[in-house]
């Protein structure tokens, strides 16, 4: 493992390595206007929200290393006490990515990138009319940064004082997030984008943990740590109980590899019951493990239980 200390490191290598393993990290579309009501609108990806009651975010517009110069997004805020956040879809990422340039103060990169205001009801400056969500920020706090070693910038709480949510981007009341197509900020020039999302429910009980899990399955050559967690997400450990598997009597199969590759594991359990190697820890996980794939967790634990 290579370690790092950030006070023996030039300011760009530190910069790559906060910017490489944080992440991904969201990106806030800044709208802010001036005090003669020029706009302006920047991405910013030192971002993210740290609370909902009442709902904060929080900004990090630096100061160029370089150079010293304040951004025009801080001192509009500083100046306004005002601004919106869009976030970023996929289908104008370049259009944001344009905004990022060095444009002097009383450029609107609103027009310069194409993008169409939406009108704010609280604040003056406009959100992005093509984003899915956009807030209206207030400023609560600008904390700067020890500016004593130079270089270094500012975080601004703002406090959300009106969110805007397209009705596409809904469903049954609720934001999908699957409709929202939201890019993030990675190292180097890379983004990801929101295309390959999973669930993963937040457990409401304590649960069991790895720890307690049984030996034989704690010490799986198939059931990788993600699977042992997810079994291990229950409140108390199941018992054999005769519940998985269930045929009826017309049931039919007679490969395991067929079965488990056409993502059949009841098939390929019926198979494997039906051998000699019926109690084979290896293809008993292999079984398991795409039943936690399915996330068929119950059955998971049957399966796993008929070792013994
Ligand atoms: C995706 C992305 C994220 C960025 N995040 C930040 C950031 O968090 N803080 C910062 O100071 N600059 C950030 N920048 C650079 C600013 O967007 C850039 O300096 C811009 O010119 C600032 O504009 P302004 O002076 O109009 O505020 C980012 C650039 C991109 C492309």
């Amino acid at each position: 493992m290579a370690i790092f200390y950030p006070g023996e490191m030039s300011h760009k290598d530190r910069h790559q390595l906060v910017l490489s393993g944080v992440s991904p990290r969201p990106i806030a579309f800044i709208g802010t206007q001036d005090a003669d009501g020029v706009c302006n609108l920047s991405p910013y990806s030192f971002f993210n929200a740290f609370a909902s009651n009442p709902p904060i975010v929080a900004i990090g517009p630096a100061i160029a290393a370089r150079t010293g110069k304040v951004k025009d997004t801080w001192r509009n805020i500083m100046d306004t006490g005002e601004c919106t956040i869009s976030t970023v879809p996929y289908s104008i990422v370049h259009r944001m990515n344009i905004t990022a340039g060095d444009y002097p103060p009383e450029v609107d990169e609103f027009v310069m990138a194409g993008l169409s205001k939406r009108a704010s009801t609280i604040v003056a400056p406009p959100s992005v009319a093509e984003s899915p969500y956009a807030m209206e920020c207030k400023l609560m706090q600008n904390i700067e940064l020890r500016r004593d070693i130079g270089g270094n910038g500012n975080i601004m709480l703002l406090e959300v004082v009106a969110f805007h949510v397209a009705d596409s981007a809904m469903s049954g009341g609720k934001i999908d997030p699957r409709r929202l197509d939201h890019v993030a900020r990675m190292g180097g020039n890379y983004y990801a984008r929101t295309t390959d999302l999973f669930e993963a429910a937040q457990p409401l009980h304590a649960c069991i943990g790895i720890n307690e899990l049984p030996e034989h399955v704690r010490t799986s050559p198939v059931l990788t740590g993600n699977d042992l967690a997810r079994l291990a997400y229950v409140d108390v450990l199941p018992m054999l109980d005769g519940s998985y598997p269930q045929f009826d009597t017309s049931y039919r199969a007679d490969s395991f590899e067929i079965e488990l590759a056409a993502g059949n594991p009841d098939g390929a359990l019926f198979v494997l019951l039906n051998s000699p190697q019926r109690h084979d820890r290896i293809l008993l996980h292999r079984v398991a493990q795409m039943l936690i794939a399915q996330g068929r967790i119950a059955d998971a634990w049957q399966t796993v239980l008929m070792e013994g």
